[in-house]
Order: C-alpha cells, then structure tokens, then sequence
C-alpha cells in the first residue's frame, strides 16, 4: 500500500482567503496541532509577504519536531532569500515550496513573459534555492490549464535543476477527475526521472470538485496531497484534508493507498480553526458537521439502532468525536480533568493546565453538568497560547429599555490601572463595545458577531465570537460565559488584545 504524504496548507492558502486571518500565537496553536494530526509537511506562510508572515514561519519553524515546515516563494530571489531566513533554524530540515505559472493566459497577462523565459526562470530560481535547501518543492501556477507539452518541459526543468517534489495545481478549479487522472498519467510516463521525484497534487474547489480531483490524481501516480482543514483557501478553497484523509482510509482497498494522519484528531483539528477564524462548519459538512452523523428520520433511527452500518458507513470515534454526554461536574478534580483532556488527545502544559482549569472550575460552579460539548468549547474559546492581554474585564452593568437606547458602563483593568467609560448604542452590545473604544482610545469596527450556546438547558454556556478590525487587520475575538453579554465582552477584549500586539 503507499503511503500518501500529507501536505497541509491551511496557514498558507487557507490563511489568505478572506475571514480567515489569524494572529501569529493561533498558528502556532494550529501548527501544534496539525503535528498532532500528523501531517507530513505544512506550509507554515508565504514569508516575503509581510513582516508578520517572516516571523510566523520562523516561529514554527522553530517550534515543530516531527514535521517538515514548508515557505512559499515565488521565483524571485528576494523571496527566496526571506523564506530560507524564516526557515534556516528549523528543527527538521525544511523545504522552499517556488511556484511560476505555466498556462498560456497567465504567462501572457500575469507574467508578461514567454516559455523561454518561464523556463530560464525556473531554471535559475531552482538553482538557487537548491544551494540553500536540500528540499525543493516546484508548484507550476495554473498547471491543468497548460499546453501538455509546455506543462512536461517546465517540470522537467525543475527536476533537472534539483527539484525533488513536483506540484501539479488545479489552481482555479477547473478539472474534473478523469482529466487530472489522465494529465498525471501522462506526465508521469513522458517526464524523465520521474520515479526520483514526489508528485503532488493541489485542487481548488471552483466547482465542487476539489476531492474528486484529488483523489483521481493519487489514483494516477501522485505521492502528495495538499489541502487545507475544513477545506479553506482561495475562493471556493482547497481539497479539504479531513474528506481526502478519510475518503482514502474508507475505500482503502480501492486506492489501495492510506495516509499517515491520526484520524482521531481530525474532529478536534476541524473544532480548532473554526473557533481560531471564527468560520462556522455548515452542519452538512461531511465527517465534521453537525448533521454528519445524526439520524433524523424514523427509518433511519429505526436502522441505526438495530445496527449502526445501516447508515454509518464510519464509526465517528474514528474521527475523535465523543458522542457521550456528561463527563464531569464540580467536584471532579484537576487529576480527573487532566485525564479527560488527554482522552480526547489534548496535550496541555503546566500553566495552559493552570488556566483551564480555573475556567472549568468557574463554569461548574454555575453549571450543575459540564459535558462534552463544554470541555470542547472551553478548550477552543480559551486562548491558551499567550496573547498579551494590554486589557481585561474588571466589571460591567448595562440598562436597556423598549424603544430606548441602551447604556453601558464598562470597567477594565488596563496597564494604567482600572479605567471607566460609558456609552449608549443600539442595544447592549453596541454600547458596551463603545464603551470599550471609549476606554481603549481605539475606534475598533466590528465586523460580525454571534453567540450560540454549547449545549441545551437553561444553565447552557453561551459561546460569543466576532470578528475586529483595526487599521484593516482583522481578527477573531472568542469568549464563553454562562451569561451571553460577559461572553459578548471577552469575546470583544480577546479581539481587542490581539490588535494591541498587532498593531502597537
Ligand atoms: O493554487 C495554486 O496554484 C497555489 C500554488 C501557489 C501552489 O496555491
Ligand atoms: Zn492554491
């Protein structure tokens, strides 16, 4: 059976659509646990980009033991130069991912430049990179809409200069899986040293096919898959990493292919960068949404419970996701606490330990049951990597009547000391968010905004998550609070802090 490498490019493409910006402390929470995933390469940015970009690849670069961190460049020498710095004190030797476009319509309208050019171009940039890596991957840009005989020249001149992984893009979602099966075919039988190489294979998801072509693309040869969790990215976004992972374990006999991915994480994996960007999974995302795995109607239930592959065709364990409800309460201890985070295959230090557990001990106090659902929440909804936090909650009271405006009186601890401020707004949260601009002297602009609670019961935790922006940097705020406005306003001051150290 071979073995099918996993690169994953959720801090990559999937950072660069739009709502999906992270501050670095959340990528470096999501590289953690991508390793925990086990994926066999993740690009960690794209470091020329901006200052931020550099210094995230770096720090995980730094950071990650068991996986290969990849940075984008595009064949420029700046670029070049700015990922191998990111990337040069890696713990595990490192790859320079260069991409150039070889279809026609982006060499003549993007690029300006012809074939020749193209391939005197990759030519050199390889070279160069190769002096400084050992591990150079070659994307070519928009490769299924390429002339086929411009597509195999191009990758054989990334090879004969020193490539040794060779990416194949659907990069706008044009293909469909007969013709990417093909395509691979073809270069695989028409390129040189093509057994010294790792093909690999990038969908977009234009029209709907990003999976589909994916897997065609392993059935034809290709050793590397690249994706995203929750399927992010450009547009439509990437071949989501949990569909692929599991469509190959599933139908294993049939591709005759398995991944190195610890399947149990990929619930958690999914849980994590939904609350990181604040995107919601729709409940009819396979394997991860809410409805993946609920019955509804009465044949349905009716089969399940006489014998569950009636219509399972995957036990949803196998994905990580507890289906079992009340697991601990107020007395339960941190031993016990500890024990139930392991279980569920999360890995906390000391401190992170520390500060969860106050919070799991405050939500007790107010609920008689904590389950699942709000272990899972208080995990993703705690920032357990640090983010300086310039302010914090001291106390609040809001009034609010029919038909009137709203007033909020806010007090925070800041590095001055505790400072107050009022407003009114358009209900409570509109004047208690003013409230807060008032404090902080920043005009931060929300852009969206929801609560929704964990579990039923009228002593539900109530998870708030919004999206701020300041000075055009966006971020995701997260809060969770048995009282909807508390959870409102931590939501808001996370935002806040992360947009302090984000723009000082
Ligand atoms: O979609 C694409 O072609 C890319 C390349 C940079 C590999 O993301
Ligand atoms: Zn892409």
């Amino acid at each position: 059976m071979r073995k099918i490498l996993i690169f994953d490019t959720t801090l990559r493409d999937g950072e660069q659509a739009p709502g999906n910006s992270m501050h670095a402390s959340e990528k470096l929470e999501m590289s953690a646990q991508l390793e925990r995933l086990g994926v066999d390469v993740l690009e960690a940015g794209f470091a020329a980009a901006s200052p931020g970009d550099f210094a995230s690849v770096k720090e995980i670069a730094e950071a990650r033991k068991n996986l290969i961190v990849c940075s984008l460049s595009r064949c420029k020498k700046e670029d070049i130069d700015a990922s191998y710095e990111a990337l040069k004190s890696a713990l595990v030797a490192p790859r320079i991912h260069l991409f150039l476009a070889t279809s026609p319509v982006h060499m003549q309208y993007k690029l300006k430049m012809n074939e020749d050019q193209v391939l005197e171009r990759i030519a050199e940039s390889v070279r160069y990179t190769k002096k400084l890596v050992s591990d150079v991957q070659f994307s070519c840009e928009d490769a299924m809409r390429s002339e086929r005989s411009f597509l195999i020249k191009a990758i054989q001149t990334a090879i004969d200069n020193g490539a040794t992984t060779i990416n194949v893009p659907d990069t706008v979602g044009y293909s469909y899986p007969e013709e990417i099966e093909d395509t691979f075919r073809f270069i695989l039988s028409n390129v040189k040293n093509a057994d010294k190489v790792i093909f690999a294979t990038h969908c977009h998801n234009d029209l709907g096919l990003a999976v589909a072509n994916s897997l065609a693309a392993i059935k034809a040869g290709a050793c590397q898959l690249e994706c995203t969790v929750n399927g992010i990215g450009e547009r439509a976004g990437n071949a989501s990493l949990e569909e692929v992972c599991m469509a190959l374990k599933t139908r294993r006999e049939y591709y005759d292919a398995d991944t190195g991915i610890d399947t149990r994480q990929i619930y958690t994996t999914s849980q994590l960068l939904s609350s990181i960007t604040g995107v919601k999974i729709p409940p009819t995302k396979p394997l991860v949404g809410k409805n993946a795995f609920a019955h509804e109607s009465g044949i349905h239930q009716h089969g399940v419970l006489a014998n569950k592959a009636t219509y399972e065709i995957i036990d949803p364990s196998s994905l990580g996701i507890v289906q079992n409800n009340i697991v601990l309460g107020k007395h339960s201890g941190k031993h016990a606490f500890k024990d139930y985070l392991t279980g569920m295959g999360v890995d906390v230090a000391d401190d992170e330990l520390n500060m969860l557990f106050e919070k799991f001990k405050n939500i007790a106090d107010k609920k008689k049951q904590i389950t699942h659902k709000d272990i899972e929440y208080l995990i993703s909804h705690t920032n357990t990597t640090q983010v300086k936090k310039s302010v914090t909650l001291n106390n609040y009271g809001i009034t609010t009547l029919k038909g009137g405006p709203a007033l909020a009186t806010i007090t925070l601890n800041t590095m001055d000391g505790i400072k107050a401020g009022n407003a009114t707004g358009d209900g409570p949260i509109d004047a208690a968010f003013k409230a807060i601009n008032a404090i902080t002297g920043r005009d931060f602009k929300l852009i969206d905004w929801s609560v929704s609670a964990i579990t039923e019961g009228e002593d539900a935790l109530g998870a708030a998550t919004l999206r701020l922006n300041y000075n055009g940097v966006e971020v995701t705020g997260r809060g969770i609070s048995t009282d909807t406005v508390e959870a409102s306003l931590l939501a808001y001051l996370n935002g806040c802090n992360k947009l302090f150290d984000m723009v000082p």
